[in-house]
């Protein structure tokens, strides 16, 4: 299904120490117009580094998983435009495509699915492992946890260099999240863990495991389910931002998947990324109310104010989120089938209104992106605000996965080691305590 990228006729050359020495550095073109210079012989060559703090002119792999085009508000997962696969697909067959490439046949849904739904319980050792955390512990402090921990259980599927070995890692990992992070939820609360029941789909089981309680019975919401299933779809993948980068860097030094996918979740975790959608909802309680707006997007403008509006901004869109776009149409569509009327809805609305006409806002881009609308959508679900990055990770360890095996599989990765600018002092010579 890769390809690799193809290196164009054209160069760029750099002169460096002053006139006398050039350097022909070849240009790669991939799909879309992607262009890049190939800085690989940079350093042996000249002596020089290549410096980009935040990488954000550095490309760290090819990829054939997922395009991002941040100015004309474009993703695609595999070619296909995120507005279909939100219309017209499900987080399973999603899933099946950012794994395998293509979508599946009936066939192939229904095998991948039978595959998954073996590896929803977890090894019942590993439920003794949550009584180790406080009640009041982060879920998302629980599932860093228990996620690497899986490692200690699942010894048969370690080895990388076993295709089959990737395939199940893959398959538990995916399989486990749910049943991980509902329990996670459970015991915050003091319900008992609920088990999953193989019947019901990946998204149905989480509501279930979620929500169920031993004494009475849970009767599943297609309204919910349906929006469970599309924010899981719409969080699957994007490209190479940072927890996607971290399981990757992680991966290149042939960690087992179970430590990777749990390096990914720590880094998924900050307000700058997934942590946003926990943070917008906590950012509008703290506004409040309408009449407040003006005053929250004076300090998210204030240089000297560290407030930000969450759930504005990002690094590769300069337009708007297309995640952001159905995640508002399928919050307006789930609040009103649960005859939910959230205030919060319409401060979000306004606040939106007004950023987006704001001279700031406009001059630096900043649109809304996928956390803006998600954690209203959650809510009205009853899911508690300390799940939403909980319900993203689930979602984007499709990605991580996706990712983490296109990079084992490709010839030209390396362990990642960056470098650095040194600016720190020259050799010096140890002075003993009493000289000091
Ligand atoms: N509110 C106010 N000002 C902002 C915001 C914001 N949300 N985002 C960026 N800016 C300003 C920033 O102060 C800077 O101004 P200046 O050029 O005068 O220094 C300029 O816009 C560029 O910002 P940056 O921080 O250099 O841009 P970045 O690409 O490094 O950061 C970002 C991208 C997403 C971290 C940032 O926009 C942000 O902090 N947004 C709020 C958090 C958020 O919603 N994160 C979720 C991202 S999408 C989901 C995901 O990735 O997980």
């Amino acid at each position: 299904m890769s390809t690799s990228a193809k290196q164009a006729q054209r160069t760029v050359t750099l002169t460096f120490n002053g006139t006398d020495k050039i350097l022909e550095l070849p240009i790669l073109e991939g799909t879309n117009g992607n262009q890049g210079i190939d800085i690989r012989q940079l350093f042996d060559k000249t002596g020089y580094i290549a410096f980009d703090p935040g990488f954000t002119s550095t490309g760290s792999c090819e990829s054939a998983i997922t395009y991002i085009d941040g100015d004309r508000g474009i993703l695609l997962y595999r070619g296909y435009p995120i507005e279909q696969l939100a219309l017209h697909s499900d987080f399973m067959e999603t899933s099946y495509l950012l794994l395998r490439g293509h979508l599946p046949s009936r066939d192939e849904k229904q095998a991948f699915e039978q595959r998954i739904v073996r590896h929803t319980m977890v090894h019942e050792q590993l439920r003794g492992f949550y009584q180790g955390f406080r009640r009041d512990a982060h879920p998302m402090a629980i599932m860093v946890g228990v996620v690497g921990a899986l490692s200690a259980f699942y010894h048969d599927s370690l080895d990388i260099n076993d295709p089959e070995q990737r395939d199940i890692a893959s398959y538990r990992l995916i399989a486990k999240m749910p049943t991980l992070a509902a329990m996670a939820y459970k015991y915050s609360i003091g319900q008992p863990f609920i088990y999953p029941k193989n019947n019901l789909g990946l998204v149905e089981n989480f509501l279930h495991m979620m929500f169920a309680v031993p004494c009475e019975e849970y009767i599943l919401n297609p309204v919910l389910v349906k929006a469970m299933d599309r924010i899981l779809l719409l969080h699957a993948d994007h490209e190479q931002n940072a927890s996607t980068s971290t399981v990757r860097l992680a991966g290149s030094s042939r960690a087992n998947p179970f430590a990777c996918i749990a390096s990914g979740i720590a880094a998924l975790w900050g307000p700058a990324h997934g942590g946003a959608n926990e943070a917008v909802l906590s950012m509008l309680v703290q506004i409040g109310h309408k009449s407040n707006i003006k005053e929250y997007v004076a300090k998210a403008k204030d240089k000297n104010d560290p407030f930000r509006l969450m759930g504005f901004g990002h690094r590769v869109y300069k337009n708007y989120d297309p995640r952001a776009n159905v995640m508002r149409d399928t919050c307006h569509e789930v609040l009103a089938s649960l005859g939910i009327d959230d205030p919060m809805l319409e401060l979000a609305v306004e606040l939106e209104r007004i950023a987006l006409e704001d001279p700031y806002f406009i001059e630096k881009k900043l649109y809304p992106n996928v956390d803006f609308y998600s954690g209203i959508i959650l809510r009205a679900m009853g899911i508690p605000t300390s799940m939403f990055t909980v319900i993203f990770a689930m979602a984007r360890t499709v990605g991580w996965i996706a990712q983490w095996m296109e990079m084992i599989q490709d010839p030209s990765q390396k362990i990642g080691r960056p470098r650095q600018l040194y600016i720190g002092p020259e050799a010096r010579d140890y002075v003993s305590k009493d000289l000091r």
